[in-house]
């Protein structure tokens, strides 16, 4: 059998994905409880960041600690991948001696010719494009707290970005309805949205957009690798901000999610991040619980 690779929730089908949620679920509850669950005993998780990380790299290794196995961090300051040896030939490497590697880094291109070369499963911690661990994490959290989301209404406020793509590719595979309001010159990627189209709506305005919404969603407005159009984008995004008046407006169980890190002020109000409609720390603590999940998936016996 091919590697499965985990690049983008289109990898996977509909089924896998709700299982895999549903066993992320299980994993979380047993560990609450005490019980310990080892499957990965013995193998190796090669962590590659060219990015900064809180999140990714916590749950990554907390999670292949927790399953009995172990997780290597390389950066790119102090491996061979920092002095330009071509990604193929170091996934070729790191590949015949790990169990799995994760990768965060820039182009999408990047984590493709990664996995193309490599013989173990890759999977996505983030690239300019998509960050599908995120969104195993936010649909864990939305199942938690209100079951399946088959036919719910999520609006997406803020960047075209790779959250946005992410959120357009979970519309396709969980069956809910997407709609995006993202000022004019940052759309999400055309290619993307046609993909997943019976599902995405676009708006101009973010309180039509919002209106009735069961779920609010944002992001940064300048993502890592864009510092410096940081002051033109706080132009471009000031009317695009989650706040009170957007939440008042959007279904009255609505929820609020973030990835994090939040730029309070900016890109959302310090009253609805800190506020009872915001379930950002448990979507943020179920990076673990899902990525376990999707370990066991990857790397061990796990079948769905
Ligand atoms: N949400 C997320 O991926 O966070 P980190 O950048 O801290 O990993
Ligand atoms: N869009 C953000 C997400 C960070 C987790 C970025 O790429 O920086």
């Amino acid at each position: 059998m091919p590697t499965r690779h985990f690049l983008s929730l289109l990898d996977f089908s509909s089924d896998e994905l709700r299982a895999l949620i549903h066993h992320a679920i299980d994993v979380k509850t047993r560990l609450k409880s005490g019980v310990a669950h080892t499957p990965l005993t013995g193998k190796v998780l090669a962590m590659i960041f060219e990015k900064s990380s809180t999140r990714t790299r916590v749950s990554f290794e907390t999670g292949m600690s927790q399953l009995g196995g172990h997780a290597m961090f390389l950066s790119p300051r102090d491996s061979q991948l920092g002095r330009g040896e071509p990604i193929e030939d170091s996934a070729k490497v790191i590949s015949s001696m790990v169990d799995g590697i994760m990768i965060r880094t820039f182009g999408h291109d990047r984590l493709e010719q990664l996995a193309a070369a490599s013989s173990a499963p890759v999977i996505n911690g983030l690239t300019d494009k998509l960050h599908p661990c995120q969104l195993l994490a936010d649909m864990q959290t939305w199942f938690e707290l209100r079951g399946d989301i088959k036919g719910a209404t999520v609006t997406w406020v803020g960047d075209g970005n790779n959250m946005c793509h992410s959120y357009i590719n979970a519309a396709k595979r969980f069956e809910f309805n997407l709609n995006i309001a993202c000022p004019e010159n940052y759309q999400p990627d055309a290619d993307i949205v046609a993909n997943a189209k019976e599902r995405v709506t676009t708006f101009t305005d973010t309180m039509e957009a919002s209106k009735n919404s069961d779920l609010i969603v944002t992001d940064v407005w300048a993502s890592m690798g864009q510092e410096e159009e940081q002051t033109e984008r706080v132009n471009a995004f000031s009317s695009f901000q989650v706040n009170q008046q957007l939440m008042a407006g959007a279904d009255k169980d609505a929820l609020f999610m973030h990835c994090l890190p939040a730029h309070r002020g900016e890109e959302v109000a310090a009253e609805v991040i800190d506020g009872k409609q915001s379930v950002v720390w448990q979507e943020a603590e179920n990076r673990l619980h899902a990525q376990k999940a999707l370990l066991e998936f990857l790397m061990g016996d796990l079948t769905f």
